[in-house]
């Protein structure tokens, strides 16, 4: 496919750019700074400049597509550029940036015909990641049909992005699927970050201690990519387990005592549930932390 890919150039972006680009599909990367990646595209354009998001949309990748004459038609849009998180710019510039931009870049793919668009939500939409205080969920494990409640402005633009996303689907019939993506993890964080995981799971708790490694992100985007005719979707996008070495019974009774499950669960398995898209995207999971690092327990 022939993908318009923001945010390329960030920590999951160049993952999820390279293992695209490995499955063979054409991709042109939309961000403030260049990737610079052999094989892929880069524009330097502000998603949150309505008219640069247009103009991206009917843009030649490289020369050879120049040679062609007219840009040929994107297939798809994977939208990942962001302010990522909370206490990085200030709580209104990184509401503004995230729901203006994504508006952007929706409005141009559905206006200009475009049939699948991928968009990067997040896990703090649930509503304990980023909130003040110590916040419990609702229910546990976290699956796709919660009432999200962020009180947080990054989570907040994250659920507006939804809100945003499904009435463009609702307009224009293409494909439109957010990911509520989990805290990223690169191959290098697996030495320098999981011990500590492992020494104080409480680190983690924010997160409902789950983590999504960024190349089965990829993964992930790709299955979304080539699985059409869904409409409207939201999935979580995680691992299989937890990012630390403790029972889900352990971590349940020491940090979670008072919050229901909605079902039993494993004792390793992550509760942010990553069952629908093992189940209806058919992802299996390549990069569990255990291949990497050794499990204190065993
Ligand atoms: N990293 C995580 O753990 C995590 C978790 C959940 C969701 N997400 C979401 O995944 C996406 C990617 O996150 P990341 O960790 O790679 O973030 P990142 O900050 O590393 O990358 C974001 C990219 O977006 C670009 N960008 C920012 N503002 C822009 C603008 N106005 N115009 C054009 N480009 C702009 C940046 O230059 C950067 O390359 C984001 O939407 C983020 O909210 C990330």
């Amino acid at each position: 496919m022939r993908v318009l890919f923001t945010g390329g150039s960030g920590k999951a972006g160049k993952h999820v750019v390279a293992y695209l680009a490995a499955q063979g599909h054409k991709v042109l990367n939309v961000d403030r700074v260049p990737l610079r990646m052999a094989g892929v595209g880069d524009l330097v354009a502000d998603i949150t400049d309505a008219g640069q998001m247009f103009n991206a949309m009917v843009t030649h990748i490289d020369g050879a597509e120049l040679d062609g004459g007219a840009p040929p038609k994107f297939d798809a849009v994977v939208h990942f550029a962001a302010i990522p998180a909370l206490m990085l710019q200030p709580d209104n510039e990184t509401y503004r940036v995230n729901v203006i931009g994504t508006y952007n870049v929706i409005e141009a793919a559905v206006k200009l015909g475009i049939k699948k668009i991928i968009i990067a939500s997040s896990e703090t939409t649930y509503g304990v990641c980023f909130s003040d205080g110590i916040v419990d969920p609702k229910v546990l494990p976290l699956e796709e049909d919660y009432d999200i409640d962020p009180m947080d402005s990054y989570g907040m633009s994250k659920k507006v992005n939804e809100a945003t996303a499904r009435s463009f689907q609702r307009r224009s019939g293409a494909d439109i699927y957010a990911l509520r993506i989990g805290n990223v993890i690169e191959p290098h964080e697996y030495r320098d970050r999981f011990p500590g995981f492992f020494a104080d799971p409480g680190q983690r708790r924010r997160i409902t201690f789950s983590y999504i490694d960024a190349r089965d992100l990829g993964q992930i985007v790709d299955l979304a990519l080539k699985k059409d005719g869904l409409g409207w979707q939201v999935f979580n996008a995680c691992n299989d387990t937890n990012s630390v070495c403790q029972s889900n019974q352990e971590l349940l009774a020491r940090f979670f005592p008072k919050v229901p499950l909605s079902r039993p669960v494993k004792a390793h398995e992550s509760l942010l549930s990553n069952r629908k898209i093992r189940e209806v995207l058919g992802f299996k999971e390549q990069h569990n932390w255990r291949n990497y690092i050794d499990d204190p327990t065993v």
